[in-house]
């Protein structure tokens, strides 16, 4: 893992200019797992940790990429391009081929990057390249995109180039994530209002389960497909609905026999889930933190056993804080099948709690369990020479 210092140092190592410096945070996402797909509600936030691109504009149309987390590089043209053999490089790759293909005019570049977001945790590290990259290579060539903008291109990025066809969670709170706050994203609108989480005495902590989601496994989409095939019974009989966020308990019932028990169960979680994030966010504006939590362990219950996307590692977890009452709540995070738990932690059993759970887990899965206390930070944005050397 890698600091901005040595992202700088590999890339002055290897080509002889002063680049620009962008940092890219991962995310949480406190409650609303799911949904962005269907066009609800989520609420996450950009946490600390992050990807740092060091960047400069070429005269030439090569685009030199450097991994240092990796250790690796790849070379293309901006004339020709398709698909690496090398896995990381197809989310910048894509990004390229989406600002093309949207008609900015690019010259080549060089690009360092590296950072501490851990890999299929969870936390969003493929966002934090393609939003960030997108916001990197807008700013070198002053193509003046608006935010919104790139977000789209990043999430076109990873939808058709990647293959995975993720919602818009990531890389929205990528690009529009604020220190202290968390954003309620109406992803129907694309309207978000702040919600502010900043307890002196609360620590946001996850476990991570080092069990590697890939989310390009077909699981990922093949929920979305289920979820549709609800919307298309649910439809029949209530025209107005496009999509499960239209969808309420009732209208879901009064169709239930007409769709399979599967299908049932998925649309069931999503329009509980939505319903729940609303309860959250009013039990945050009262600082209810124990009503808060109890939703996101009712969270965790519904990925379980109704969307199906968990694994006994994340159901292991969640079950282990359970017993501590310093623990408001915790859930699976994220698109699922590993990665991280997020727990929500008075600070002052934060260290009895994590070195009980890791212990624990260590004895049943055999295997340790990563703790991370985090920070909600902002979103993408350059990193201005005071700021590096103050890092
Ligand atoms: C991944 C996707 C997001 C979202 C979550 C699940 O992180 O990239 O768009 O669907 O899974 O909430």
């Amino acid at each position: 893992m890698n600091s901005i210092s040595q992202i700088v140092k590999v890339y002055k190592n290897f080509f002889n200019d002063e680049p620009i410096l962008v940092r890219s945070p991962g995310r949480l996402n406190f409650i609303g797992e799911h949904t962005d797909y269907n066009m609800g509600f989520v609420l996450p936030a950009a946490i600390d940790n992050a990807i740092y691109f060091a960047i400069a504009p070429r005269t030439d149309t090569r685009c030199k990429l450097i991994s240092a987390d990796l250790n690796e590089d790849y070379e293309f043209s901006l004339e020709t391009l398709s698909k690496s053999k090398k896995g990381w490089a197809n989310y910048l790759i894509g990004v390229v081929d989406q600002l093309i293909k949207a008609g900015y005019q690019l010259k080549g570049f060089n690009c360092v990057f590296g950072g501490d977001i851990p890999i299929g945790a969870g936390l969003s590290s493929s966002a934090a390249i393609e939003a960030g990259l997108t916001y990197a290579v807008n700013h070198i060539f002053n193509l003046q995109i608006d935010k919104l903008s790139l977000v789209r291109l990043a999430q076109k990025a990873e939808n058709e180039f990647v293959g995975v066809k993720c919602g818009i969670m990531d890389q929205f709170i990528n690009i529009f994530g604020e220190s202290r706050n968390a954003l309620r994203i109406d992803c129907r609108s694309l309207e978000y209002e702040l919600v502010p989480f900043d307890y002196e005495n609360i620590s946001v902590v996850f476990f991570n389960t080092n069990v590697s989601h890939s989310l390009a496994s077909s699981e990922y989409n093949l929920r979305r497909e289920e979820c549709s095939k609800g919307v298309a019974v649910i439809k029949k009989e209530f025209p107005v609905v496009n999509s499960l966020r239209d969808a309420n308990a009732e209208m879901l019932e009064s169709c239930k026999l007409k769709m399979e028990p599967l299908t049932y169960r998925r649309c069931k979680y999503v329009v509980e889930e939505n319903e729940r994030l609303l309860k959250a966010c009013e039990a945050l504006k009262v600082h209810d933190l124990t009503a808060f939590g109890s939703l996101l362990y009712e969270t965790h219950v519904g990925l379980s056993r109704d969307y199906e996307v968990s694994c006994p590692e994340l159901d292991f977890l969640v079950d282990a804080v359970k017993e501590f009452p310093a623990v408001y709540g915790a859930r699976m995070m994220g698109g699922g099948f590993g990665g991280c738990t997020i727990n929500i932690i008075e600070n002052e059993s934060v260290e009895m709690v994590t070195s009980l759970i890791s212990k624990k887990y260590k004895e049943r899965f055999n295997r340790e369990a990563t703790v991370y206390v985090t920070k909600i930070s902002a979103g993408t944005g350059i990193v201005s020479a005071e700021e590096h050397a103050a890092v």
